[in-house]
């Protein structure tokens, strides 16, 4: 079993991208042959700034080769490392309904968002995006592609091309199952909404001590004194983010604590800091050590690329022959 996702290079990492995508991606790695890439292909239809490119390219291979991915285990790389993608993607081009594209979500928000302005408006790129996507989901013969439950569409249009393709020009792709994370719960950011970086109410997986103590400290809280029994303890955020980071044990104590009355909002938020800065402290040293050696992560990629492009290969081969171009 293949099982295939892409990650976009577009930030800092936050817990809400660790517990929703990266740990179940982690997981994955023992179910089959994972294949995970860094879609920075795809960040280019939002994000025009080079220099950010690279270093939000190297920060995911960092942040994810820390917290557990493991390329000897996996074949993880680099899109734009492996040209057959691009290539792929324009012949599933020539069998894509342009009505499939403009009915996407993903799509319509966006341009929505940017309007029509000739320079600022919405590219070709973010109207074919889903078509690269299907190229980077058929190219592997991908079984199952892990992704949240915005991506679900994606799957849809990748599956219809796939379709499409061997309809006409004979069977050619594995038609790819989506396996949509709906049973992993949203997490909560700072403000209680969905962490997200467009929301600005992240906890990032690596980010600086001062800064994040900060964060969690100022975590709005409401008026009750701490002396208060709080029998609503489990919908308290502070509770909710404690029981992502700390043992079972760990936050039930403290939510009894709190639902009991005597527990301080202050010592509730420090206790979530300590067991924040705990639950990652082997991936920070590891992070560490991998930004120290960033050569020994340049070849990891590299190497994945290659071994991307030796399966990659051969199905746009047989892509390119059925369709008359080989
Ligand atoms: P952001 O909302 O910060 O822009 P992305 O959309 O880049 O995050 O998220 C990448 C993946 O991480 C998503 O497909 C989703 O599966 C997961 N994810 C992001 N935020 C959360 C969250 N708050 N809770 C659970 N999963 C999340
Ligand atoms: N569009 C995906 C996202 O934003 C990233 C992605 C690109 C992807 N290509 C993919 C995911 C192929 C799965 C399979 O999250």
């Amino acid at each position: 079993m293949r099982i295939l996702t892409g990650i976009q290079p577009s930030g800092a990492l936050h817990l809400g991208n660790y517990f929703g995508a990266m740990l179940p991606a982690i997981q994955l790695q023992e179910q089959g042959e994972a294949f995970y890439f860094i879609a920075n292909y795809h960040s280019m239809t939002s994000l025009t700034d080079a220099a950010a490119r690279r270093r939000y390219t190297m920060d995911v291979a960092l942040d994810f080769m820390a917290c557990g991915l493991d390329p000897k285990r996996c074949v993880f790389w680099r899109q734009s490392d492996t040209p057959e993608h691009t290539e792929l993607a324009w012949i599933l081009s020539t069998v894509t309904p342009i009505g499939l594209l403009e009915r996407c979500h993903s799509f319509k928000d966006k341009a929505a968002r940017l309007g029509s302005g000739e320079l600022g408006g919405v590219n070709h790129g973010l109207f074919a995006y889903p078509v690269l996507m299907a190229a980077d989901i058929l190219l592997y013969n991908s079984n199952i592609v892990p992704v949240g439950k915005d991506q679900k569409q994606h799957l849809e249009v990748t599956r219809d091309i796939a379709i499409k393709f061997n309809l006409l020009y004979g069977e050619t792709f594995v038609v790819p199952e989506p396996l949509i994370r709906d049973d992993v719960a949203v997490v909560p950011g700072l403000d209680g909404e969905k962490m997200s970086k467009s929301y600005n109410n992240t906890i990032e997986i690596f980010g600086d001590e001062k800064a994040i103590r900060k964060k969690i400290m100022s975590i709005q809280m409401d008026s009750r004194t701490p002396q208060e029994p709080k029998p609503d303890a489990e919908k308290n955020l502070v509770i909710q983010l404690m029981k992502l980071v700390a043992p079972i044990s760990v936050a039930a104590d403290f939510e009894g604590r709190l639902r009991a009355g005597g527990l301080g909002y202050g010592d509730l938020k420090k206790a979530l800091f300590e067991q924040y800065w705990n639950y990652f402290a082997t991936a920070r040293q590891r992070r560490a050590e991998l930004a120290a050696n960033l050569d020994y992560v340049e070849t990891q990629l590299r190497d994945g690329a290659e071994r991307a492009r030796s399966v990659g290969g051969v199905v746009l081969k047989k892509a390119k022959r059925a369709c008359g171009l080989d």
